[in-house]
């Protein structure tokens, strides 16, 4: 892999995975990141980066849903390798505005698939960046497998399902050497403060409501972003080509439970300002539509096969999360004065239940 196309790169987990690939492992080659820079991306994130190594890593603003400027890049960088995270990702967002995610999330994983297919220069392998929601909902017992039917119920979860299974026959059709991961849910620096963990601990930092959905019961395996950037690369490098790996934390918890936790570890490291406990802001709102109530992932086949396990504990992996949000308060600032908040009133009004303001 000399030319590594690594989409959503200005994302969350892409930010990370960029990262990690030029700080810590053995990739030798050039990252090029293809963003669009929707509300979720930031090039701040990558700053330092782009100065650290210049050779090695540069920035496009592409948008995967426009095939002719992806073809260019196809053709400029010589990529013989991608990485494939961008897409919309907030399950909310997808039951109000759900058009987005069946352009980027299936017409974006088509024409890259397409190029890579008749595009690339001798295509070394096509990462597909997937997710847990797209096997449904369990019970109380059990766990998803890589042979557990897709039984997505949100249009973010049916659109990422789709794109598995365009990768999938990109590969039986036409030979393509893809691999697929589904990820369980992750947490660390960089996330955008719409989704649980960032949402919780602004607020709370705040003193404003924290909204929990329902009875606060769901159950969500949470996994600290560096387990799984290191995860995708150990697949990309020596998962077999056509195949799934379920990568997951072994570290189930309700939601409330998480939201109780960080209230704990912020009162501990300061009090409010009132000196009252964080737990009191606590607030049960309306139910997410389709609700999942649990998620779990058995990740024997990525740990027998290519020996990953989560090095990271979520008891140590929270409290650094904490920590890098209190410390970035400057990214958390221009972030939370972006798109973010007018899409928020736009659309949930300024009481909303999922307003993260
Ligand atoms: P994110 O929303 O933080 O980032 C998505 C990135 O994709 C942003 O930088 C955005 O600008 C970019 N993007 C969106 N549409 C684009 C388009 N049309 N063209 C180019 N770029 C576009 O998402 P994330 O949480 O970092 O998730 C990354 C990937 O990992 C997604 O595919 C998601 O389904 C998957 N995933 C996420 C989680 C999780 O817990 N966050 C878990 C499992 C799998
Ligand atoms: O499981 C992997 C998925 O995890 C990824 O594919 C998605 O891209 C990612 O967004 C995440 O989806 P979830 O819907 O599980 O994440 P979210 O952070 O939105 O919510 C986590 C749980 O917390 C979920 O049960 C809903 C609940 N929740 C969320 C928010 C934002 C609340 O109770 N209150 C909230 O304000």
């Amino acid at each position: 892999m000399k030319n590594l196309l690594v989409t959503g790169g200005c994302g969350f987990i892409g930010t990370n995975f960029i990262r990690h690939l030029l700080h810590a492992s053995d990739f030798s080659g050039r990252i090029v990141n293809a963003d669009s820079l929707t509300y979720a991306g930031n090039p701040e994130n990558l700053v330092d980066i782009e100065t650290r190594f210049p050779g090695r890593y540069v920035y496009q603003k592409v948008d995967i849903c426009d095939l002719p400027a992806l073809r260019d890049l196809f053709h400029n960088f010589q990529i013989d390798a991608v990485c494939h995270f961008a897409a919309e990702s907030h399950v909310d967002r997808s039951i109000v505005t759900p058009d987005a995610f069946i352009q980027t999330n299936i017409v974006g994983t088509f024409n890259l698939l397409e190029l890579a297919r008749t595009g690339a220069n001798d295509l070394k392998l096509f990462h597909h960046v997937s997710t847990d929601e797209v096997f449904g909902s369990l019970g109380a017992q059990g766990f998803f497998t890589e042979t557990s039917p897709h039984r997505p119920n949100s249009p973010y979860a049916a659109s990422k399902a789709a794109s598995d299974h365009l990768v999938r026959a990109y590969h039986k059709t036409y030979g393509l050497p893809v691999t697929i991961s589904n990820c369980s849910n992750n947490y660390g620096p960089y996330q955008f403060p719409e989704k649980l963990i960032p949402l919780m601990i602004l607020n709370a930092l705040e003193g404003t409501p924290l909204p929990v959905y329902g009875d606060g019961k769901q159950v969500r395996d949470w996994l600290h972003v560096e387990d799984h950037c290191k995860a995708v690369w150990e697949v990309m490098t020596r998962g077999e080509r056509g195949e799934t790996y379920n990568i997951g934390g072994r570290n189930e918890m309700e939601n409330i439970r998480v939201v109780a936790l960080l209230c704990d570890i912020l009162d501990e490291i300061g009090k409010a300002a009132d000196g009252r406990s964080r737990r009191e802001l606590i607030t049960y709102v309306k139910d997410r539509p389709g609700h999942d109530r649990r998620y779990a992932i058995d990740c024997t086949k990525i740990t027998q096969e290519l020996g990953w396990v989560p090095e990271k504990t979520f008891e140590s992996g929270i409290r650094e999360t904490i920590d890098w949000y209190l410390k970035n308060t400057g990214w958390i600032e221009r972030v939370k004065s972006g798109a973010y908040r007018s899409w928020v009133r736009e659309h949930y009004g300024d009481g909303g239940a999922a307003a993260a303001e």
